[in-house]
């Protein structure tokens, strides 16, 4: 006989969601982290909401029984990693990521082995088997400040992100093999678009995040993580940005400063390719539905786990 399979709970309609989330995150003892890129509703019934950095940083230190990660695979894994005997969820479990999957263990471990003598620096979106490979993980927040701080007689390779790399080899001096990983969203930011955007506000600041590519880089007045663009729009006297960045990141910024305007550049084609189609796999629905199943959870291999995890604490440690 076929194993019965459990039905999926039907989630409460949605005028009861929120108090139902809340319910649950009591009685599971919960903690739900999100990222800045996560739906507005998302956000604001997060406990926590910032860059993969911060993220890292409050799974580390949470002594929550249950971890809900309210963003893309490879950021509720590295929660896991540092969490093993957690329960560790990801409210929609293709919620991926096309850095992570650019950069595949066994191509990785190649691309190593034809590099022997090069310190491995890998951007936190990969995979647990490829942070496994890695000397040392790194955020876009931290990456040109722990660049900087490495050993200048062993050359670096870096991965997965083709831009995020060259960028910080601008900014830190230093030279870098480069994986030619490249995020999907990035880079499909319209220039002509941006163009038009200056063009209609020229007072307005162009602020980017280093996954963009060269030539949208190359008009932004300010370049960040998701968090360092919003202390930025915080600080800066500018009242209007142009924000070359996923527009998830527009909701807190409004929330927070709304006496300004922030505009969202579009991709080519003034497609909507410019939100993730991996983070924004997400709902409300599916936050209540794996509180209430407690799957889907991440699970790990202990070996891999083990080895991905001295990187990441070599970058806490390294981190100011
Ligand atoms: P941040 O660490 O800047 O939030 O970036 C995460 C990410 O996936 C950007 O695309
Ligand atoms: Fe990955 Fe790009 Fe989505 Fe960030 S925005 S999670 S880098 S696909």
């Amino acid at each position: 006989m076929a194993p019965a399979v459990a039905p999926s709970p039907v989630p409460p309609p949605a005028a009861e969601l929120t108090a139902a989330i809340n319910a649950l995150r009591r009685e599971r003892n919960a903690v739900i982290l999100a990222h800045y890129y996560q739906e507005p509703e998302i956000q604001d019934i997060a406990d926590v909401i910032g860059d993969s950095l911060e993220l890292a940083r409050r799974a580390a230190s949470t002594d929550a029984e249950v971890i809900v990660f309210c963003g893309v695979h490879f950021m509720a894994e590295t929660a896991k990693i540092l969490n093993p005997d957690r329960i560790v969820l990801l409210p929609d479990a293709d919620a991926g990521c096309s850095l992570a999957d650019d950069c595949p263990a066994d191509d990785f471990a190649a691309f190593r082995a034809r590099h022997p003598d090069h310190q491995v620096v890998s951007y936190i979106n990969c995979t647990a088997a490829v942070k496994a490979q890695s000397d040392l993980i790194c955020t876009s927040s931290n990456a040109v400040d722990l660049v900087r701080q490495l050993p200048e007689d062993r050359p670096i390779l870096f991965a997965p992100d083709r831009n995020l790399g060259r960028w910080v080899e601008r900014q830190s001096g230093r030279s870098l093999t480069l994986w030619p990983g490249r995020c999907v969203v990035h880079e499909t930011f319209s220039e002509e678009a941006l163009l038009r955007l200056m063009a209609r506000h020229p007072d307005a600041e162009v602020i980017a995040h280093p996954e963009c590519v060269e030539p949208l880089l190359d008009h932004a007045d300010f370049i960040g993580s998701t968090s360092r663009l919003l202390s930025h729009a915080e600080t800066s006297p500018a009242s209007c940005f142009i924000v070359l960045t996923e527009p998830g990141i527009l909701h807190q910024m409004e929330r927070r400063l709304p006496q300004k305007s922030f505009l969202p550049v579009p991709g080519t084609d003034g497609c909507s390719c410019n939100a993730c189609p991996y983070m924004r796999l997400n709902t409300l629905e599916k936050l209540w539905s794996c509180l209430a199943t407690l799957e889907p959870r991440i699970e790990l291999d202990e070996t891999i786990r083990q080895q991905a995890l001295r990187p990441i604490e070599r970058m806490l440690a390294m981190s100011r």
